[in-house]
C-alpha cells in the first residue's frame, strides 16, 4: 500500500502524517510531498519512529516520484482561513493548486483514490473531478471530499451534550462541507431523543465549528489536528475497504441522477476500488428537509463554480 499526502509539510499535512506512520499496516509506503523546503525534513524526522511504515520526502521538484505507485493521494495542501474569512474566499489561491496536483496524479497514478481536503471542498471536489475527466482518466468511484471531520465532530459534540461515551455515538453527516451545507442528521442517531432547541442549536454548532476554530487560533490558521485525524480515519477506511473489509463512511461524492446536487455527502460503501455503493441517507425529519432544500442552490452554485474553472 503506498499513500501520498499532498501539502506534507502543513498543520494537517504533519498532524496526519504522523497518524499514518503509526497506522497504515506494517510494509506501507508514506510518500510525503510539499512546495516547503522542510519536507525532506519532516520525512526524517517521522522515520525515526519504530514503525515499518517507510516514509520519503518529496520537494517541489519531485512530485512525480512521490505519486508514482500509490494506491491513495490525499491533499491538504493550500491555504487555510483567516478570521473572517469564508472558505469560498480561498478558491482564488487554492483552485489552481488542487488543479495543478490532479494534474500529476493523472500522469503518474491515475489508477490511485484521491482525497480531497483542501477547501472550499464543495468546489474543489468538482475541480479535481473536471481535472481528471480532462485528462481521461476520470473514475467517479475514485474521488472523495474528505467530510469525515464534519462527522467527528457532530459526534464528540453529541456525546458530550448527552453524556455518552464518543464511540458509542454515530451521527450521520450529509451535503457538503461549508456553512449550511453541512447537514447532520440528528433525527438517525440512534437511542439518543433531541428537543427542537437542542436540534437547533447542535446543527449551528456542527455547521460553524470550523469557525469556532478559526476565530479560537485567532489568525494561526484553521483546524489541523482534528482534521489529521479525521483524515486518517478515512485513508484507514480505504486501506480496510482495499483489503476486502466492509466499510462505511460519509464522503463527498459524485452521485448520478441525484435530486440534490452532483456531488454530495452521502453514506458510501467503500470497497477494493473505490466507491462499492451509495447508500441512500435515508428519511428526513421536517428541520432537516427544510434545512437541505434551503442549501441547496448554494451547494449546486459551488460546484459549477469548480466545473467552469476547468472548462470555461
Ligand atoms: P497549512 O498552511 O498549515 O498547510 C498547507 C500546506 O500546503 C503548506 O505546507 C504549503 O507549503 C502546502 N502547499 C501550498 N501549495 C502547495 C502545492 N502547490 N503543492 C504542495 N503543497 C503545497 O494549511 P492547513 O491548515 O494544513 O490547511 C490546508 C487546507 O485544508 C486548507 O485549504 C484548509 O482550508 C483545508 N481544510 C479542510 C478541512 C476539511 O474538513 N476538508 C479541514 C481543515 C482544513
Ligand atoms: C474546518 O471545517 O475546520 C475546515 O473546513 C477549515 C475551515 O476553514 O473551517
Amino acid at each position: 500500500m503506498k499513500v501520498a499526502v499532498l501539502g506534507a509539510a502543513g498543520g494537517i499535512g504533519q498532524a496526519l502524517s504522523l497518524l499514518l506512520k503509526t497506522q497504515l499496516p506494517a510494509g506501507s509506503e508514506l510518500a510525503l510531498y510539499d512546495v516547503a523546503p522542510v519536507v525532506p525534513g519532516v520525512a526524517v524526522d517521522l522515520s525515526h519512529i519504530p514503525t515499518d511504515v517507510a516514509v520519503t520526502g518529496h520537494g517541489k521538484d519531485d512530485l512525480a516520484d512521490a505519486l508514482t505507485g500509490c494506491d491513495i493521494v490525499l491533499i491538504p495542501a493550500g491555504v487555510p482561513r483567516k478570521p473572517g474569512m469564508d472558505r469560498s474566499d480561498l478558491f482564488n489561491i487554492n483552485a489552481g493548486i488542487v488543479k495543478n496536483l490532479i494534474e500529476a496524479v493523472a500522469d503518474n497514478c491515475p489508477k490511485a483514490c484521491v482525497g480531497v481536503i483542501t477547501n472550499p471542498v464543495n468546489t474543489t471536489v468538482a475541480i479535481a473531478a473536471e481535472t481528471l475527466k480532462a485528462k481521461g482518466v476520470y473514475d467517479k468511484n475514485k474521488l472523495f471530499g474528505v467530510t469525515t471531520l464534519d462527522v467527528i465532530r457532530a459526534e464528540t459534540f453529541v456525546a458530550n451534550l448527552k453524556g455518552l461515551k464518543t464511540t458509542d455515538v454515530h451521527v450521520p453527516v450529509i451535503g457538503g462541507h461549508s456553512g449550511t451545507t453541512i447537514l447532520p442528521l440528528l433525527s438517525q442517531v440512534e437511542g439518543v431523543s433531541f428537543s427542537d432547541e437542542e436540534v437547533a442549536s447542535l446543527t449551528t454548532r456542527i455547521q460553524n465549528a470550523g469557525t469556532e476554530v478559526v476565530e479560537a487560533k485567532a489568525g494561526g490558521g484553521s483546524a489541523t489536528l482534528s482534521m489529521g485525524q479525521a483524515a486518517a480515519r478515512f485513508c484507514l477506511s480505504l486501506v480496510a475497504a482495499m483489503k476486502g473489509e466492509a466499510v462505511v463512511e460519509y464522503t463527498y461524492v459524485q452521485v448520478d441522477d441525484s435530486e440534490d446536487a452532483a456531488f454530495f455527502a452521502h453514506p458510501v460503501r467503500l470497497g477494493p476500488n473505490g466507491v462499492e455503493e451509495i447508500l441512500p441517507y435515508g428519511d428526513l425529519s421536517d428541520f432537516e428537509e427544510n434545512a437541505k432544500n434551503a442549501m441547496l442552490e448554494g451547494l449546486r452554485g459551488d460546484i459549477k463554480l469548480g466545473v467552469e474553472f476547468v472548462t470555461a
